[in-house]
């Protein structure tokens, strides 16, 4: 099997289903021995992860702090608010002043698709895509596969779902990409003005009501209405509008299959693509999505700094 050996993890697109797959089986090792009770898994005992979050975060920033402390790394939080960047610094060279104090790894989350990759071109350490604008957000799609796996194995027999505001999101965009790779079904939903033109390039079916596309998928995927990259204004007639039609609730469970997963990457507006009783439902892995985020991001630590072995440290 081919392991994941790239220096970077900007996103999932050229990655490969070996790929995808070693990063999932290493996961699930540091999970098992988290819940052995092994709290400390200390591979990377000595290196600096360096948090760069140009964007707010509650799941990924928190899980990769987890995640490295876990391995028993160190961590240093950056934040654009309180760094030199508000004195006009630009994001290269508050990235070589960072790289010259000699931390291990960037984790970067920036609101301009593309910067990880700008930065992997210009410095020497490791980058990890922790989301970037509406391009890739790469550690949620391996800990969505994860999850999938979980509960449904033989993958290529799934069909998936991904519903809402298509256009602007790095979530389905990882995803899409991994899941082809994997030979799932994957198809979107949403309102025509939230997916993005040429859409059937990435080799999926596109649904524009609901309703209609519910009774044939195995998981569904919820994503976010992404307000902060200007999808809010003119895209459709009102929330309640929206909710209406897009958003899954109380009336949809019966038309979906009785096995059905529920998903969403977080944070939710419960209420607009999400009800309260769905969100809450047996069905939804929605918390387990996040429990595995910590195992993944702790996976792609090791694996990207070259940790120690596994079976050395416990
Ligand atoms: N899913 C996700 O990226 O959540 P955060 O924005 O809270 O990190």
């Amino acid at each position: 099997m081919k392991k994941f050996q790239q220096k970077h993890l900007l996103g999932t697109e050229n990655l490969s289903k070996e790929e995808l797959l070693d990063i999932i089986e290493t996961a699930k090792k540091f999970k098992d021995l988290i819940n052995k009770g092994h709290d400390r898994i200390a591979t990377l005992e000595g290196k600096i992860v360096v948090l760069m979050f140009f964007e707010p975060s509650t799941r990924t920033r928190s899980s990769f702090e987890i995640a490295a402390k876990r391995l028993g790394a160190s961590t240093i939080d950056f934040s654009s608010i309180k760094s030199s960047a508000t004195k006009g610094e630009t994001l290269i060279d508050t990235a070589k002043n960072l790289e010259a104090m000699q931390p291990d790894v960037f984790v970067i989350r920036h609101s301009n698709s593309g910067t990880p990759y700008l930065l992997s071109k210009i410095q020497n350490i490791p980058i990890i895509n922790a989301g970037d604008g509406f391009h890739e957000h790469p550690s949620q799609a391996l800990l969505d596969l994860m999850t999938i796996l979980e509960h449904k194995p033989h993958i290529e027999k799934q069909k998936v779902l991904i519903v809402g505001d298509i256009a602007h999101s790095r979530v389905a965009r990882s995803n899409i990409y991994s899941l082809k790779t994997m030979g799932a079904d994957v198809a979107v939903c949403g309102p025509a003005t939230m997916l993005p033109p040429e859409i059937n390039k990435l080799g999926v079916k596109v649904y524009t009501e609901l309703d209609k596309a519910l009774p044939n998928y195995d998981v569904v995927m919820m994503l976010r209405i992404q307000a902060e990259r200007g999808s809010i204004n003119n895209q459709f007639p009102s929330l309640r509008e929206y909710s209406r039609f897009w958003g899954l609730k109380d009336k949809s469970k019966p038309l979906m299959k009785p096995d059905v997963l529920i998903m969403h990457p977080g944070p939710m507006n419960r209420g607009v693509e999400i009800s309260q009783s769905v969100a809450d439902s047996e069905r939804s892995v929605i918390l387990p999505q996040v429990t595995n985020g910590v195992a993944i991001r702790m996976s792609l630590l090791h694996k990207v700094c070259n940790g120690k072995s596994i079976e050395e440290v416990i």
